[in-house]
């Protein structure tokens, strides 16, 4: 279960700086069209998030493809993925590591690589038996330049290494029809698991994209899955002001961001096992919200660490963030500290590490409230594969949310679009497409460097 406590973002807590309940009532009007807009877009297809979850297929597929690759004894799954097409999956295993009891030829060690670093990618590399390794290629597009890259470098590296037998350590998670790497995988018989057409990089912690690195790694799917589901009939079964959280954080970060200059948006959790679900989220909220000059700025913290980092600014910098804190009710295992003997330390003694740790958390939002400054909290009963499921619902249907009360088309990433091409004119791709950025790159080319 997951509960919302939205106390420290408004008025009666933080004073004249905060957002009244009337004022979110107001937005009745706007709430209502981004649900019915949603809905729409659900019914006609265009975006699968709502029904994706619950294709029976895609979870047979995933779970067949894994029963192969563990019948063959591969142990180490190395996936490869940008962006969107990593991060879901890096999220559920920092997540759920710890919780995973299966049997040592039912699980892989998962590794990933969400970059081209040479160095970093060559020392994985060679830590590797090859003969115990399958390389998986995740890539809505089946074309980003960063994935295709590394996959040459993997496959001349299979072929010498274990020559003609390469392929049986390939696999693919692609769109079903485009692509380069669906292609390949089509023209050469591979391996290779589809991607939901309606479902982009950001969104695809509830494809294969995700869920079969998942599967591999021995988390229970189902589970997840059924948390995303619950999420999301809990969710929509409310009107947007029938007590309803998402809807609820979605207009408090609308009206901090434009009654209240409040452009920055603190995601601050307070579990190291949340530490990549703060990264997936930054991700998610800011490739689908950063349009057309609108959309606050998702900041990535964590606690109680960051107090000691980020924490001053907060407090005393510019009157410009609304903080979201994401914490659990249980931490699972504890400690219990014993200062017994020690006088200056009598009133730690018998408490809990947690107990320490929410604390921690209350002193800072009750420190921002005095300084007028807003958050709100989510709480998570305790990291599982369910929670972890609604947890990841609750974002992906909150950001589109705030993407209509924005005018922001959330599902598309026209900016990153740009930087490619960049990348693909540099590397020496010739396109007629990329004629403005050709004209660009002449023009700054002339501009002398300013070195030192
Ligand atoms: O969320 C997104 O849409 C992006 O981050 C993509 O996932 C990322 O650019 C990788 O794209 P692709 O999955 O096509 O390789």
């Amino acid at each position: 279960m997951i509960n919302f406590n939205f106390k420290f973002a408004l008025k009666p807590a933080i004073g004249e700086n905060g957002i009244s309940y009337d004022d979110i009532k107001l937005l009745k009007e706007k709430l209502t069209d981004a649900k019915n807009n949603l809905d729409k877009l659900r019914k006609g297809g265009a975006i699968g998030l709502y029904d994706v979850p619950e294709d029976k297929q895609m979870i047979q597929d995933i779970k067949n493809m894994a029963e192969i690759f563990f019948s063959k004894g591969i142990k180490t799954l190395f996936v490869f993925g940008m962006g969107g097409s990593s991060l879901g999956a890096i999220f559920l295993r920092n997540a759920l590591n710890q919780t995973i009891n299966k049997t040592e030829n039912k699980k892989m060690n998962v590794l990933f690589s969400e970059n081209i670093d040479p160095a970093y990618l060559s020392s994985n590399l060679e830590k590797l038996n090859f003969e115990e390794t399958l390389f998986c290629f995740v890539s809505k597009s089946g074309s980003t330049i960063e994935v295709v890259s590394q996959f040459f470098i993997v496959k001349e590296k299979l072929e010498n290494k274990i020559k003609n037998k390469y392929k049986e350590h390939l696999m693919f998670i692609t769109d079903k029809k485009s692509g380069f790497l669906r292609q390949f995988a089509d023209d050469n018989n591979l391996s290779v698991l589809d991607i939901a057409a309606n479902v982009g990089g950001r969104y695809s912690i509830i494809t294969a994209g995700s869920l079969f690195p998942a599967y591999c790694m021995g988390l229970d799917i189902d589970k997840f899955l059924n948390g995303v589901i619950s999420a999301r009939d809990g969710i929509l079964g409310r009107g947007p002001l029938d007590a309803n959280p998402v809807y609820t954080a979605a207009s408090i970060i609308y009206l901090y961001y434009t009654k209240k200059n409040r452009n920055m948006f603190v995601i601050n959790t307070y579990s190291d096992y949340l530490n990549e679900f703060g990264r997936w989220f930054r991700q998610l909220f800011a490739e689908s919200l950063g349009k057309d000059l609108k959309s606050p700025t998702p900041i990535k913290a964590a606690g109680a660490t960051d107090q000691h980092s980020q924490l001053q600014l907060y407090m005393d910098g510019p009157q410009d963030k609304l903080s979201c804190f994401i914490c659990l009710k249980d931490y699972g295992l504890d400690y219990n500290i014993n200062s017994e003997g020690y006088e200056k330390y009598d009133y730690l003694n018998g408490k809990k590490l947690s107990e320490l740790l929410l604390n921690e958390l209350n002193g800072v939002e009750l420190a921002l409230a005095m300084k007028g400054r807003p958050s709100f909290r989510i709480t998570v009963d305790k990291i599982d594969e369910f929670t972890m499921g609604e947890l990841s619902f609750i974002c992906m249907e909150m950001v589109p949310v705030l993407g209509n009360l924005l005018g922001i088309n959330p599902f598309d990433q026209p900016g990153v679009e740009k930087v490619k091409k960049f990348a693909y004119l540099l590397m020496g791709r010739l396109d007629s497409s990329f004629a403005s950025e050709t004209e660009e790159l002449k023009r700054l080319e002339k501009i002398e460097d300013v070195e030192y």
